[in-house]
């Protein structure tokens, strides 16, 4: 066997330790594949005393990880500690300016500096390899920059974070509302203490923008990604979803339009014939249409130790092969500088939900509001029947563009038998 693969990984949480916890359990097949050792030379965390369940004996410990990135004894740095600023980023710029390989499962930081973090590897020689960032165990951009490769990429959408599908799912199966469900996610560790970034779709957002980039070869777009959470989704809306046929999912979808790239990450209506409609709890899938494979699905753990360590491991493996490939695809220098599609164009059917005072006239208006915005309604359902009182009134619309939908609910929540402001959730077409 020729020399072994050196690396240092710098984070000992969540990803770190179950990245070592796989490199000592599979080290003989690992060695098969790759055609050389895994050997784990450093490890760096902040507090030197903490028990991670892995045994550290023999591993050099760096109190700081910067020294990771210097070391020559080092082939490839793992970077598995997180943010987009600060630490990690000076990690990875200086390990990839020195020469080194670098393996992260950093969506945060990939997808604010990607582009710029990708040229500077192909200028080195080095790999910039994230497998793990996007959609934990779920081998997506090797499908996409390997398998996929010989398709152009019509649309690519998928469940990106767990915690929301959790969330969404607990919700329907229960009847409970978000924030109690949210709450008990919490108290089961399925929700960090501040869930803002997966609840408010951030964290989708970053998936989709390196998923984007992978299958369009474009520069990822973070900013040019319209995103929205599932904190407005109720538990009313999800039994009216039922009812029409659908599931409730919070999908990030990207697709090349005549208006620029389309990208976007909030709550949707999928029928319930389709397959990602039955995607449940913590699992994540992502679906690619192209044009000569059609559509492909891919389904998995989206988080965890184990799945994330399972797609780090498997770049680490390819870098032992020496067939690591460019990081978004095709060559940095050929990534094209995408132009964000505006939501207002946005082309699709919908789904709004009102609550009216049950009065002779009230359906009439809200049809009224459509019509002058030249939305067409596909169809309308009122439940209950209470006089004088404020009741759940449903409608669903053909396909319309967004702007003229947002004109649409502007009126209608003028109308005076409209008692709290239209909710509406955007129906896919999938
Ligand atoms: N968790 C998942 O399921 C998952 C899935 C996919 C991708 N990711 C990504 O993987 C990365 C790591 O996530 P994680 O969940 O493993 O995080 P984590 O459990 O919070 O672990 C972070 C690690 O980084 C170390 N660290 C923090 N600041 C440091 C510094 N200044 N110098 C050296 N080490 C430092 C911490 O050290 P101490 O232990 O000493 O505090 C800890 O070991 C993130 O980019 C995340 O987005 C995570």
């Amino acid at each position: 066997m020729t020399s072994p693969l050196r690396i240092g990984i710098a984070g000992l949480g969540t990803v770190g330790a179950g990245t070592l916890r796989l490199l000592r359990t599979n080290a003989e097949l690992l060695a098969r594949r790759g055609g050389r050792p895994i050997v784990i030379v450093a490890v760096a965390a902040r507090d030197r005393s903490r028990d991670r369940g892995v045994e550290l004996t023999g591993i050099r410990w760096e109190s700081d990880a910067m020294a990771l990135a210097a070391a020559p004894d080092i082939d490839v740095v793992v970077e598995l500690i997180g943010g987009s600023d600060g630490i990690a980023r000076d990690l990875v710029t200086t390990a990839l300016a020195n020469g080194k390989n670098v393996v992260t499962a950093n969506k945060a930081l990939l997808a604010h500096y990607g582009a710029g973090l990708a040229r500077l590897a192909e200028e080195k020689g080095v790999a910039l390899a994230f497998e793990a960032a996007v959609a934990g165990g779920i081998p997506v951009l090797k499908a996409l920059r390997e398998g996929l490769s010989a398709n152009n990429v019509q649309r690519i959408y998928g469940i990106l974070n767990g915690t929301c599908n959790y969330v969404l799912t607990t919700m329907r199966e229960s009847g409970r509302d978000f924030a109690d469900v949210l709450a008990e996610a919490q108290r089961l560790g399925y929700a960090e203490a501040d869930p803002s970034v997966d609840i408010d779709g951030f964290d989708s957002a970053h998936k989709l923008a390196l998923l984007a980039a992978v299958a369009f070869g474009t520069e990822v777009d973070l900013a040019g990604i319209h995103v929205e959470g599932i904190r407005h989704v109720s538990a009313l809306d999800i039994e009216f979803a039922d009812d029409l046929g659908y599931r409730i999912k919070l999908l990030g979808l990207a697709r090349p339009t005549d208006h620029g790239l389309e990208q976007r990450v909030h709550a949707c209506m999928v029928p319930r014939t389709t397959p990602i409609a039955h995607v449940e709890g913590v699992f994540n899938a992502v679906v690619v249409e192209g044009d000569f494979v059609g559509r492909v699905m891919l389904e998995g753990r989206g988080a965890g130790a184990e799945p994330t360590a399972s797609a780090v491991v498997a770049d680490l493996i390819d870098i032992a092969a020496g067939r690591a490939t460019t990081s978004f695809a095709v060559p940095a220098s050929q990534m094209k500088r995408g132009r964000a599609a505006p939501m207002a164009r946005h082309r699709g059917a919908y789904y709004v939900r009102l609550m009216v005072f049950d009065r002779p006239g009230v359906i009439a208006d809200v049809a009224a509001a459509l019509r002058d915005e030249a939305v067409s309604m596909e169809q309308m359902i009122q439940r209950g029947r209470a006089p004088g009182e404020a009741v759940p009134v449903v409608l669903t619309t053909h396909e319309t563009e967004e702007a003229a939908m947002r004109r649409a609910l502007d009126r209608i929540a003028r109308l005076k038998t409209v008692v709290e402001p239209p909710r509406m959730i955007r129906v896919e077409n999938l």
